[in-house]
């Protein structure tokens, strides 16, 4: 693929301008797995970022043509930001991705929400991304990598006018079943936006296999199981799984982190807890697919069934402020608010919180030290399509200590075989399994945490990447040879 142009497209922008209350600027890094994963990718390979500029000093940045060259002071790749209006935004990012597609695909019982007007942004701003893409593209033939739930229908959008592109859509969330994806009113025309992409691709085959069958009840299309590949007309999708992955650290960056120990002395001191306590950590955007609450009664059953704990025992929960203008995010909020304060009531006292919850964003610095300060990191999804949390936390245990809680029913089960691996609806299982992690001997976590380790070192996103542009570059030698 050397030599050919690369595009990526997503919502949420890498490097985000914000101004203080002096009216200075500064920049801000999102919490989002997607972009943890294709940043260092885009380092790798330069080329175009689209994607909708949100912050506040987005403008005051950018050149006449909206781009600027990122990571800041840098300057590898180009971004190109879109504006979006406020009724754009809303009925588009906030109404049919987050209220609509968000909850359809996670199925957490929480309703999904769909409304006419979201359904006409979501096309009107699906359009205005690719017209961006086309715009921008030099060539016409580039790779063209598009991002998530948010743009189902820019592929095929971005098909009809470039034919000979390379389509490479990444889809980061779970597929549900048919029926549960059935309830879509526009199911059709996602689907037939999504089959505009040359690869598309999910993080498990179990995904893939939701997809087909939602394609197999829903259109007429030639499904071919045995290659995973879908036509439809004559536009041929080859559907994959590609579990995504993080960047692992490279040795002198590792080389130069403070030693666990010191870590660990930080924060006790910091959050004033006691030494010698024992620290359970969750790091999570503030959403209700997380399993926060399942893993507060985790907690408050832990303390019941071993008062032992009691007094040297602290959840962590650093929960980052997330699509806080609906409704269902603040009710959410509030709710893990009361839990904690009744938790507190129950086996706090002075001096002593169980839990404590950061409501706030946190650097991955900061994220990186609280990762090497604690005993057991709990990741208890409710249904997540990887989760980079527990990627992050194994690559930030260089000294091989420490224990991963997680969820079944994220992606990322399906490879870390030597976490304890629970069922978050399951309180009881949860609070054994933290107990577990609290009392697992040295010599166990290391052998666990080595192996974890391991893994994610070899299927980093390097490996994710690289997969699926190799996947591409076969397609594309296939497409030449057809077309002479
Ligand atoms: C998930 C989605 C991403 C999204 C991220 C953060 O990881 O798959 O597309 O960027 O959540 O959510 P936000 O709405 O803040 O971008």
């Amino acid at each position: 693929l050397r030599g050919d142009e690369v595009i990526v497209v997503s919502n949420r922008e890498p490097y985000i301008h914000e101004i203080d209350e002096k009216g200075d600027l500064f920049v801000r890094r999102p919490a989002s797995g997607l972009v943890t994963a294709i940043e260092p990718v885009m380092r790798a390979c330069s080329g175009t970022w689209v994607a909708h500029g949100g912050g506040s000093g987005d403008r005051k940045t950018v050149d006449a043509h909206d781009r600027i060259k990122v990571p800041p002071g840098r300057d590898e790749y180009s971004l190109r930001r879109i504006w979006l209006t406020p009724d754009e935004e809303q009925g588009y990012y906030y109404g049919f991705a987050n209220e609509g597609l968000w909850p359809l695909c996670h199925v957490a019982h929480v309703r999904p929400v769909f409304r006419e007007s979201d359904w006409q942004a979501y096309q009107q701003v699906n359009r205005r991304f690719a017209d961006a893409v086309i715009a921008e593209a030099r060539s016409d033939d580039p790779i063209v990598l598009v991002q998530d739930y948010h743009f189902a229908l820019v592929p095929a959008m971005i098909r009809e006018k470039l034919p000979g592109a390379t389509i490479l859509t990444f889809w980061h969330i779970p597929w549900p079943n048919p029926e549960s994806f059935g309830i879509c009113p526009w199911r059709r025309e996602l689907l037939q936006g999504l089959l505009g992409s040359t690869i598309l691709g999910f993080h498990t085959r179990f995904h893939c296999r939701n997809f087909m069958e939602t394609v197999d009840r829903y259109l007429e299309a030639r499904i071919e199981q045995e290659h995973s590949i879908v036509s439809v007309q004559n536009t041929e999708t080859y559907v994959e799984s590609y579990p995504i992955s993080i960047e692992w650290p490279a040795k002198d960056i590792a080389a130069r982190w403070r030693p666990a120990e010191d870590c660990r002395a930080a924060v006790i001191q910091r959050l004033k807890l006691t030494p010698g306590h024992r620290i359970a950590l969750g790091v999570d955007r503030f959403d209700y697919t997380k399993g926060i609450l399942e893993r507060l009664h985790a907690v408050e059953r832990l303390l019941e069934k071993h008062p032992e704990w009691v007094g040297r025992f602290t959840l962590v929960q650093v929960a980052a402020p997330t699509r806080s203008s609906l409704e269902e995010y603040r009710s959410f909020q509030d709710r893990i608010e009361r839990v904690c304060r009744r938790i507190a009531a129950r086996f706090g006292s002075p001096g002593y919180e169980p839990v404590i919850l950061l409501v706030e964003h946190h650097e991955h610095e900061q994220l990186n030290e609280l990762y090497r300060a604690a005993d057991v990191c709990l990741v208890t999804s409710l249904h997540d399509g990887m989760n980079l949390v527990c990627k992050e936390f194994v690559a930030a245990r260089s000294d091989e200590q420490g224990v991963l809680v997680l969820s079944r029913f994220a992606g990322a089960a399906r490879e870390m075989h030597e976490a304890l691996v629970v069922n978050p609806y399951h309180v009881e299982e949860c609070a054994d399994a933290i107990h577990q992690a609290l009392v697992m001997p040295a010599a166990e976590q290391r052998e666990r945490m080595a192996s974890l380790r391991m893994t994610v070192r070899e299927f980093n996103v390097y490996r994710w990447a690289g997969r699926m542009l190799s996947d591409a570059a076969r397609m594309r030698l296939r497409q030449r040879i057809e077309a002479r």
